[in-house]
């Protein structure tokens, strides 16, 4: 019935114009509020993808100057390159740029070993082989030092992770690439907004590479973006993303290289783009709220925010927080146990070290890697990696965007921390 009504007024203020914008305007502002949660309507979401719906330009490959485009231009603008490039989803985007880079089977890739199984998967889908490294123990992300350790003549890409939205030291990550030359893929999945010594997260490597998929800092149901200051790389990125098919960029119908449906919905780069424009507003919003969260930390001994330095901007897609078990006089089980009895929602701090899931323990990655060095990549599976497991164990908790939406939102979490710390 309501929906009758609300869909008769709508269609009334049709004839009125100026009407049916203030309507629209209230429309999401009260869907903003209702959705108070992680992911919400930023912006103009639902006027877009009306525009879409109503188009025949549904696929990004029926025309010119289709939502995507429009994306892909915001996009570039936000992180500071001169290219961005949509595809369907970060991992498609991680994929694609190593193939796009060159890599081929037997090649190896570095990345930080407690991460998404999304990077190693994609670098196997690559054809290419993972090399995991430790991470360091203060900021939480690759330990360069570890991971030049593992550089060989195989050795083609090093991929930093800046994880949940705190920039990797690019200084690092731009020595060893230059040292050994290799390419760098920025995965900048979770880091939309983040810099490093000014420089946006994504903006730096050969290629940066985003997600819009769930817990990401911007999302539109699924969806990734690459982005690039090379024309050539960025030519060939929109090549891939649609079969590979030469006509677009070329100018022959001709396939010279494998490749996959990488293409973004229209529908889907319209919530995306809309997210975007809705994201500086938001972010600046969460900093405040997470100002007061700061300030209540430093009362507290044994709980401190891993954040990016002097040099760095965290753009804190999920705050991870630095656990002492004996300052705080309470270990991270029974912290993460007191949380979920209290509703504060948490999580680990990075993902568990990848190579002790079934995948690599059981030895399933042999069917898929079939060239280059077998005895390294074994060896790398099987080693230890002491911070990234000691973090995942002991130090390394990470609590949810949906605290930090607002002031009201972060004075409950205080509130809640507080009893959970005082009770231990
Ligand atoms: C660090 C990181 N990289 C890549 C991805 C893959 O993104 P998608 O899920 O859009 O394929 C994820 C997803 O969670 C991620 O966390």
């Amino acid at each position: 019935m309501l929906k009758k009504i609300y869909g008769d007024i709508k269609s009334f203020l049709l004839f009125f114009p100026r009407l049916s914008l203030l309507f629209e305007k209230t429309q999401n502002y009260l869907l903003r509020r209702r959705n108070n949660q992680v992911p919400h309507v930023a912006s103009n979401e639902l006027k877009r993808v009306a525009e879409v719906l109503v188009s025949p330009g549904w696929n990004m490959n029926y025309g010119k100057g289709l939502m995507h485009e429009k994306l892909e231009e915001e996009f570039a603008a936000y992180v500071g390159t001169n290219y961005a490039v949509a595809v369907n989803t970060g991992g498609m985007a991680l994929q694609m740029s190593l193939r796009a880079l060159g890599v081929k089977p037997g090649d190896e890739v570095l990345h930080q070993v407690d991460t998404c199984m999304a990077n190693p998967f994609a670098v196997m889908n690559a054809f290419a082989t993972p090399i995991l490294t430790d991470i360091s123990g203060d900021t939480f992300m690759m330990d360069f030092n570890d991971a030049e350790k593992s550089i060989s003549k195989n050795t083609k890409v090093i991929m930093p992770i800046h994880m949940w939205g705190n920039p990797c030291n690019m200084d690092k990550v731009q020595e060893l690439a230059d040292k050994h030359k290799l390419h760098v893929i920025e995965d900048s999945c979770l880091s939309l907004g983040a810099a490093w010594k000014g420089k946006k997260t994504g903006s730096m490597g050969n290629v940066g590479v985003f997600s819009l998929g769930c817990i990401k800092p911007i999302q539109a149901g699924e969806g990734g973006v690459i982005t690039t200051n090379d024309a050539a790389l960025a030519k060939e990125l929109r090549t891939l993303r649609s079969w590979g098919e030469m006509t677009a960029e070329y100018g022959v119908r001709d396939h010279k290289e494998l490749a996959w449906n990488g293409r973004m919905s229209e529908i889907v780069a319209a919530v995306g783009l809309e997210q975007l424009r809705g994201y500086s507003a938001q972010l600046e919003k969460k900093m405040e709220a997470l100002e007061l969260f700061k300030s209540y930390l430093t009362q507290r001994e044994g709980i401190q925010i891993v954040d990016a330095g002097v040099n760095g901007v965290s753009s804190y897609g999920q705050v991870v927080l630095k656990l002492n078990a004996p300052a705080l006089g309470l270990s991270k089980k029974e912290l993460m146990h007191s949380m979920t009895e209290n509703g504060v929602i948490h999580w680990h701090a990075n993902f568990e070290p990848v190579n002790q899931l079934q995948f690599f323990t059981q030895g399933n990655w042999k069917k898929w890697i079939t060239a280059g060095d077998l005895q390294k990549a074994e060896s790398n599976f099987t080693r230890k990696f002491s911070n990234s497991e000691r973090v995942y164990a002991e130090e390394g908790l990470g609590l949810n965007n949906s605290h930090f939406l607002s002031k009201k939102e972060v004075n409950e979490l205080i509130l809640k921390m507080d009893k959970i710390l005082k009770k231990k």
